[in-house]
């Protein structure tokens, strides 16, 4: 070996080092990125981190154009909201078109969108004219999308609070609040019809916060624990969220339909919380994501249906220092809006450790890129 070919091999190789140094091992699974925050990082820092992560699906609440092009040609794939203020605007068939043609079909060449909410935790509000337009809406966005031929590619739902249910437990009984039946019963129909699938926000968090001498924190947080039993199926629950998701899909049998799959929209577990927020610890808050992550990625089904795996956007990948309510809900987030990690999530190889680059780390990554692209070119011309 030429010394000359030697430092060429040394220089190929820091230039593979700088280059993959943000390729740290991950599992595919899906994030929600909201962005009630002051101070989050730029679009494209955000595509590095979800690259590093390996993240393959994010959810958003709206459309913001910024973060479909800042993930052009990437391979993430992702679900779009219609926030329920547009709702009204949505049961206008042509305002519905609208909308699609501005806020989807631009980035379509370039991003991958599968899916469109339509509207969020609606029954939550107390607004029925807003709970009257929630199908509707639904049914023009879907419309809208069979009129360009995209239905098959981009489906339509919305995502519901778990408060809908009045019953959980067991959860072969679970079902859905007499009072939302009428307009949840149309809601699945048409979910069937379009063979969409059905998306619940689900988070033990809340059960355990509202009864800690009761729940077990081990059965919430995925950890080693006795279990439950399912008096009327025997079937046997290890942890609150697969109950919670069979739960689910028992309410939806009630009203008819067995087809329909069940969804989790958003899952967490909060690193802080309010005084009263027993159970908001960052040590919770590892275990819980890390243990989901876990499940994830050995593609479990929950005791219920076993052979579809848990398909779950955990909530969030930023802590968000805008969002009202108690403390918790600032404090959902992975990750610090500066890129840290809240926690280490504890599992090796699930989630990066990595901080994300300052732009001075960025620019410097690149300068010394630069710097050995420069070396290498210089010596093959010495070479020749
Ligand atoms: C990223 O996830 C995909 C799909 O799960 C997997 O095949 C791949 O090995 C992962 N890559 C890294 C760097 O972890
Ligand atoms: C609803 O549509 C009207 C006119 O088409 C528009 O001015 C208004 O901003 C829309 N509302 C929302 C919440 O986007
Ligand atoms: C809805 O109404 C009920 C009872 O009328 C009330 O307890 C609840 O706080 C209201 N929820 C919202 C979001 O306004």
């Amino acid at each position: 070996m030429t010394t000359f070919s030697f430092f060429k091999s040394l220089l190929f190789f820091l230039l593979t080092i700088s280059d993959s140094f943000m390729q740290i091992n991950g599992l595919s699974f899906g994030i929600n990125y909201g962005q009630i925050a002051r101070n989050l990082p730029s679009h494209s820092r955000v595509a590095m981190l979800i690259r590093s992560m390996n993240v393959t699906r994010i959810k958003l609440y709206d459309a913001d154009p910024n973060v479909l092009l800042a993930f052009s040609k990437s391979n993430v794939e992702f679900v779009i909201g219609i926030g329920n203020e547009h709702l009204q605007n949505m049961t206008n068939p042509s305002k519905a078109q609208n909308w699609i043609q501005h806020h989807v079909l631009p980035y379509l060449s370039q991003t991958k969108i599968n899916c469109i909410t339509v509207g969020n935790e609606v029954f939550n509000s107390n607004d029925t004219q807003l709970i009257l337009n929630l199908l509707p809406s639904m049914q023009n966005v879907h419309n809208s999308l069979v009129k360009l031929g995209l239905d098959q590619v981009i489906t339509v739902t919305t995502a519901h609070s778990f408060n809908i249910l009045d019953n959980s437990y067991p959860p072969s009984s679970g079902s859905f609040r007499s009072d939302l039946i009428q307009y949840i019963q149309p809601i699945v129909e048409f979910l069937d019809e379009i063979k969409s699938s059905f998306h619940i926000n689900a988070y033990p968090f809340f059960a355990y916060k509202d009864n800690p001498n009761e729940v077990s924190l081990n059965y919430a947080l995925f950890q080693p624990n006795e279990g439950l039993v399912d008096p009327n199926t025997n079937l046997h629950y290890d942890n609150m969220l697969y109950a919670q998701i069979d739960a689910v899909y028992a309410a939806i049998k009630v009203i008819g339909y067995t087809n329909v799959e069940v969804k989790v929209s958003e899952t967490g577990w909060p690193s802080n919380g309010d005084a009263d927020e027993i159970g908001a610890t960052p040590q919770n808050a590892k275990l819980y994501n890390g243990n989901l992550l876990r499940r994830i990625e050995e593609k479990q089904g929950t005791p219920g249906k076993p052979l579809v795996p848990i398909d779950v956007y955990v909530f969030a990948l930023f802590n968000e220092d805008l969002k009202p309510g108690p403390a918790s809900e600032r404090n959902y987030g992975l990750y610090y809006p500066d890129g840290s990690p809240v926690y280490n999530i504890g599992l090796q190889g699930y989630l990066p450790q990595m901080v994300v680059p300052s732009k001075s780390n960025i620019l410097s990554f690149n300068v010394l890129a630069c710097i050995v692209t420069c070396l290498i070119f210089a010596l093959e011309i010495l070479e020749s």
